[in-house]
């Protein structure tokens, strides 16, 4: 097992419980957005009000593969990584995908306020993310290996049982 992917929409807690997953399998983490930020040289909000959502669409692939080549990794993904073909079909081939799930809910409550989400900056934010989540769930669920829920958990607690689930295939 090489690299654990987490997919989920934003608010998911995939960096959080990324980092617990990495420490308990002596893997490096690796967040996704942060390597985007790098590229790029600007903020994830700076990107899209300068270059539009394409070009950050084009700069999350290029990171993707280039993560892909990186081994004994545990990878969160932004939101949005599972919008392109692509995309997809490298996490299912270079990984474990795990999908972490949650309630638009939930995930209002976890980002709401964030100024560093670009698509979340419209009058109804709550509207918006059930809308996002209704177009982009089939595709978390076609890509993933494993879908844990996670509304109502603690990082840790999902962080634990994405590995019992993983020990157990
Ligand atoms: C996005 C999610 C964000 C970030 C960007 C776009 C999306 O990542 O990549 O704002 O399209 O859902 P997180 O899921 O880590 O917030």
């Amino acid at each position: 097992m090489e690299r654990i992917y987490l997919i989920g929409f934003m608010g998911s807690g995939k960096t959080s419980t990324g980092r617990l997953l990495a420490e308990r399998l002596g893997f490096g983490f690796v967040d996704m957005d942060d390597l985007i930020v790098e590229t790029a040289g600007m903020s994830i909000p700076e990107i899209f009000s300068r270059f539009g959502e394409d070009r950050f669409r084009d700069i999350e692939t290029e990171v993707l593969k280039r993560v892909a080549g990186e081994s004994n990794r545990v990878i969160s993904c932004g939101g949005g990584v599972i919008i392109r073909e692509e995309n997809r079909r490298v996490l299912k081939n270079t990984g474990k995908v795990v999908y972490l799930r949650t309630s638009p809910e939930v995930a209002y409550e976890r980002i709401k306020g964030d100024a560093n989400r670009p698509l979340i900056q419209v009058p109804d934010p709550l509207a918006k993310i059930r809308e996002l989540m209704e177009r982009r769930r089939k595709w978390y669920e076609e890509t993933a290996h494993l879908a844990v829920d996670t509304d109502g958990k603690t990082p840790s607690e999902v962080a634990e049982e994405v590995l019992n689930a993983l020990r157990d295939r």
